[in-house]
């Protein structure tokens, strides 16, 4: 007893000592980090906690180590303990879903187990985003989902693939290419035998399509996360089977006739304004524009004067960061814009933070749209020690002059710039490390930069030949060109990047800038399976240097692309992308039941043991 309260004494003066060597490097670190410009209280009611380090503290960051190699080493650390800690039994798998969740598992929760582990997945435990996705609709009632379902697919022109299950089988699919039924089809086909009858509403665009504003959205969260999931928890032996067809879903044979639509389109326009209203008034993307204060909340997401993302979920937080309304496309003018403020339920293939649209995995992938071509890969050391991207002027619609607020014009231009640049170097002695920034020419990295767009399109004529002249446009390069260059950037389009898996594949090492988010972010992690940049940018040329310069940079570059392969090899197969998506459709199949509070899967052992107190 003695030895584990000194154990915890020790631990707690640990924490402490890590606390304040913490908050000392955070402070030492630079303008860019040391005094936030907006710092902001994402929890309402927490104005005036102190400043304390996260729960779990990170090692000290110091200039003793470079902040690359840090982010890395932080990553892999809790990549590996994540891989370490899955469930490996489905009564495990069960007890850690009650666990995160507080309710059980939907129906034929067991039938997923199976067939996750007969494809072989790596993770059992990592859908937390499937509930982030479907916490909001819990707030709504099973009825009127399935009601805004059946009129968002009910009027032609709301862009919607409409797929109609019926008795273990697509009864009915319209609405969208052929090819994107076909692979949604297709991804269902191995487990569509273990869901309820549903009517499933899939967004044709790559834009997303559900925004609620904030007021809305706290009031669903409230009745979601304090009513109706309670309830769900108290129930000690749910029935684990759907309830029937209930009378308001039609056979499947059609869909319903509807005359208006709450879906409103606004192609070609700005839409920062409709894009922020579901952020908390309080929140940077919520101040005006013109009054101010228009300041990022930059230490949110970066460490270091350069600004390396450390975290991805907060970077592309467009909460955090009004700046992405004058750099990002899409907030610029998309090239589709068509959504509802109202929650309904969209499911999409990547979408803005601020957006309530369900990810899924894209069939774009599972089709194969953009295969990697082993055979024309090669080993690390015949790659060029470049960094590349090719690609068109897409990412939004380009008219009087917007091409100048677009992200791939913005990483062009200030990629090929002929100003300074800032790097970091080791001023340390013997083997004791120091980096410090200095600025150097930009031109000085022109060796190693490769970065062009090979096509100018989505813009009015002046626009187009304006960005003509500006811009250096390279010929059209093959998708298998990128396989002869070490690193390679993928970023986003007008949506995600179609790119990504077949950049992943291949033995380059991958950069990835983006805002859009997608079903795989808690499968694939950045700094251990591909480097995230910023939209900012300070910190580009730094990523590539030390990877492309230093010894231990070089090293590094050619492992995490590898890792990067392997991991791609073995978590983003289709059969990953089904396993997901069949979870998806389990919780939601449950959603949309009546009885959604009293059905689950309940292992028998936990059934009968009645341990856990009712709420
Ligand atoms: C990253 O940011 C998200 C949201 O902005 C936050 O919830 C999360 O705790 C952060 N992660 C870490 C490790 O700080």
């Amino acid at each position: 007893m003695r030895s584990r309260q000194s154990l915890l004494l020790l631990a707690l003066l640990a924490f402490a000592g890590c606390t304040l060597l913490y908050l000392r490097n955070q402070a030492s670190y630079g303008p860019g980090v040391s005094s936030p410009h907006s710092p902001v209280d994402e929890t309402p009611g927490r104005k005036d906690a102190p400043v304390t380090a996260p729960t779990i503290p990170s090692p000290p960051r110091t200039p003793a180590s470079h902040p690359v190699w840090q982010l890395i080493s932080d990553a892999e650390k809790d990549y590996r303990a994540m891989l370490g800690r899955q469930s490996k039994t489905l009564e495990e798998a069960v007890a850690e879903y009650r666990r995160r969740y507080g309710i059980p598992p939907p129906p034929n929760f067991d039938k997923w187990y199976d067939f996750a582990k007969k494809k072989n997945v790596q993770l059992i435990d990592e859908y937390d985003s499937i509930q982030h996705s479907l916490n909001p609709f819990w707030g709504l009632k099973p009825k009127t989902i399935r009601a805004r379902a059946q009129e968002a697919l009910g009027f032609d022109a709301n862009n919607l693939i409409g797929a109609l299950i019926r008795n273990g089988a697509v009864k009915k699919i319209d609405g969208g290419g052929e090819w994107q039924m076909d692979a949604t089809v297709g991804m269902m086909k191995g487990f569509i035998k273990y869901l309820p009858d549903m009517d499933l509403c899939f967004n044709i665009h790559d834009e997303p399509r559900v925004v609620v504003p904030f007021d809305d959205m706290t009031r669903l969260m409230k009745t979601a996360m304090e009513v109706k999931k309670p309830a769900a928890k108290a129930v000690v032996d749910a029935r684990n089977s759907w309830s029937k067809r209930p009378s308001d879903l039609s056979d499947g044979s059609r869909f319903a006739d509807v005359r208006k639509t709450r879906f409103n389109v606004y192609a070609h326009q700005p839409t920062w304004t409709e894009s922020r209203i579901s952020c908390p008034p309080d929140s940077p993307a919520r101040a005006d524009l013109e009054d101010g204060p228009k300041v990022d909340n930059f230490a949110s997401y970066a460490v270091g004067e350069l600004g390396f993302v450390s975290n991805q979920t907060a970077f592309s937080d467009i909460c955090q960061s009004p700046s992405f309304s004058e750099t990002f496309g899409f907030f610029e003018r998309p090239n589709a814009f068509n959504i509802v403020h109202d929650l309904f339920p969209v499911f999409s293939q990547s979408k803005i933070s601020s957006y309530s649209d369900i990810l899924y995995p894209s069939p774009w992938y599972w089709a194969g749209k953009v295969p990697y071509t082993e055979s024309d890969d090669m080993p690390w050391p015949q790659k060029e020690d470049k960094f590349w991207w090719r690609g068109s002027t897409t990412g939004g619609f380009s008219r009087d002059g917007g091409w100048r607020r677009q992200h791939r014009q913005h990483v062009v231009q200030k990629v090929n710039a002929g100003d300074q640049a800032k790097i970091l170097v080791n001023n340390g002695e013997g083997n004791e490390e120091h980096w410090e920034v200095k600025s150097v020419p930009r031109s000085e990295f022109k060796e190693i930069m490769d970065i062009s767009f090979s096509h100018v399109g989505q813009c009015d004529p002046g626009d187009c030949d304006a960005q003509r002249e500006f811009f250096d446009i390279k010929k059209n390069a093959k998708q298998t060109e990128a396989w002869s260059y070490k690193y390679l950037l993928d970023m986003d389009g007008n949506a995600f990047s179609g790119r990504f898996y077949a950049f992943l594949k291949s033995r380059s090492l991958v950069y990835k800038l983006a805002v859009f988010r997608e079903w795989h972010n808690e499968w694939l992690r950045p700094w251990v399976h591909f480097i995230p940049l910023s939209l900012r940018g300070d910190e580009w040329v730094e990523a590539v240097r030390w990877f492309a310069g230093e010894p231990s940079g070089k090293k590094e570059a050619e492992r995490l692309a590898l890792q990067g392969r392997e991991w791609a090899d073995k978590a983003l197969r289709n059969e990953d992308l089904e396993v997901w998506f069949f979870r998806l459709l389990l919780e939601y199949g449950r959603l949309i039941d009546d009885d959604r509070e009293i059905i689950g899967y309940t292992t028998p052992s936990l059934s009968t043991s009645k341990s856990t107190p009712a709420v």
